[in-house]
């Protein structure tokens, strides 16, 4: 079972901390949202689960942390500057602004007024002005999507680390686009994460390649805990495609307002290679690329046994990392009847996503020895380093489980009178409920087998 509605979703996320509106007490910038302490956590370790699963569980795959704030010159070579747009309607009679192709019935979603400009298009790029002097002669713009500098830094990433294709480059970080119509909560939001592997191989490997991270995605998808009758493979016809892709293929997830694209994963053949290299006249480049005079740089690989450059093409699986967050709450969001009269709200969180891993909860909150030991626990599980850890001391106990099956944290641990005397605690497992008393040899273990 998921959420029912997304309203049920965002009053949780409200409620536990987990994301606000952002700028709320000045009344709110529409599509910019901030993560909460409970969503920080969450998002961390969706990250963290990622960036595991491309960098450190692989040997060819190399990290990357660039600058948000982007020469022209790059976004230009990219195609952004030329299309990186969508189509705009002015509403004549309320002044309010859509996204064409969104409209029904080719009406104001606001007014229902049917005058209404011709679409024009609308570039979805911030810019922001470099230095003191603001006349519009330097500026930069907010980087639209990760991938560009991971193309930028390609000859510095290949040299610095000896690699050679078939290898790429992983970047996890902010991307901005000024949606004409941003929702769905953090859906479709102005400022997002993106997690983007851009992984180059010879150009007659690409579609081998391609199937292989199809694959590879959409299984790390259903390891997060994402149900597979909630995903779903769309190939991208061919009149839908990028201007650099050659074919795409998005995993859908059913969110609660629909089906939806939760990563893309394109074969972006040589356009970005090709496109931001100099010298592009010695290379059979293969897309259709702008003339380049501004590069310095050559970005091609030299085979040193056949004495030839190539220019690798590329496969790009490009996720969302707040609609990956999105995804999660929604397929761990779940009622439960506990009996006649009562029920719970709880997250099944995969224990690794989980915000907290373990809530040590004193059953007096004002006896100093129970709280004492408590404190103690909380430090040992603490120093493995798997997670936060917290000491829950409300002094009610029925409260804190339900804080926490709200939260997703998989083991509540209840220190009391009892574990003065020899130690032990009672577990409690968040799905079953179940609880039993171990010792204190025990406890480690217990709670490492949920991560490891
Ligand atoms: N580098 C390729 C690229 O950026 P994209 O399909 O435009 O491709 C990739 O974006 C992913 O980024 C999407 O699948 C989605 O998860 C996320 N994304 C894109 N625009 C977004 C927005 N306005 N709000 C939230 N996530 C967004």
């Amino acid at each position: 079972m998921t959420a029912k509605t997304m309203e049920e979703l965002v009053s949780l996320c409200k409620r536990r901390g987990f994301i606000f509106q952002s700028n709320d007490i000045y009344g709110g910038i529409k599509g910019l949202y901030d993560y909460g302490p409970m969503g920080v956590e969450l998002k961390n370790n969706l990250k963290q689960s990622w960036w595991k699963s491309m960098i450190y569980e692989r040997d060819d795959i190399e990290g990357l942390d660039s600058a948000i704030l982007t020469a022209p010159e790059v976004l230009k070579h990219s195609g952004h500057e030329d299309t990186f747009s969508d189509p705009l309607v002015d509403c004549k009679s309320c002044k309010s602004r859509w996204r064409a192709d969104q409209l029904e019935d080719q009406s104001c979603p606001a007014c229902k007024s049917k005058n209404l400009t011709e679409p024009r298009p609308f570039n979805l790029m911030f810019k922001t002005a470099i230095g003191p002097v603001d006349d519009g002669s330097s500026f930069a713009y907010l980087r639209p999507e990760t991938a560009q500098q991971i193309f930028t830094n390609f000859k510095n990433v290949l040299t610095s680390t000896n690699k050679t294709i078939p290898f790429g480059i992983a970047q996890i970080g902010k991307s901005f686009r000024n949606e004409i119509t941003p929702r769905n909560f953090i859906f479709r939001v102005r400022e997002f994460e993106q997690m983007e592997l851009e992984f180059f191989v010879d150009p007659g490997e690409d579609e081998t390649w391609h199937q292989y991270w199809i694959d590879s995605r959409y299984n790390w998808w259903l390891n997060q805990g994402i149900n597979k009758n909630n995903l779903e493979l769309l190939e991208i016809e061919k009149s839908e495609l990028s201007h650099y892709s050659k074919s795409t293929i998005d995993i859908m997830y059913k969110f609660p307002h629909g089906k939806e694209e939760l990563e893309g994963i394109a074969n972006r053949t040589d356009f970005d290679l090709g496109s931001h290299t100099k010298n592009q006249e010695e290379f059979n480049i293969q897309a259709k690329v702008m003339k380049n005079d501004k590069s310095t740089t050559k970005l091609a690989i030299h085979n040193l046994e056949k004495k030839t450059w190539t220019i690798p093409f590329v496969i790009e699986p490009s996720a969302g990392v707040d609609r990956g967050v999105l995804a999660i709450l929604n397929e761990a969001y779940k009622e439960e009847k506990i009996d006649e009269k009562n029920s719970r709200i709880v997250l099944t969180l995969k224990p690794h996503l989980s915000p907290i891993k373990a809530a040590v909860i004193p059953l007096k909150k004002n006896n100093a020895e129970i709280v004492n030991e408590s404190k103690n626990i909380k430090a040992v599980l603490q120093k493995l380093g798997l997670g936060r850890v917290v000491l829950e001391n409300s002094g009610n106990i029925g409260k804190s489980y339900r804080r926490h099956d709200e939260i997703g944290t998989p083991i509540c641990i209840t220190v009391d009178f009892e574990t003065l005397e020899n130690k032990t605690v009672t577990v409690r497992d968040r799905d079953s409920m179940k609880q039993k008393r171990i010792s204190p040899e025990d406890l480690v273990n217990y709670y490492k087998d949920y991560f490891i």
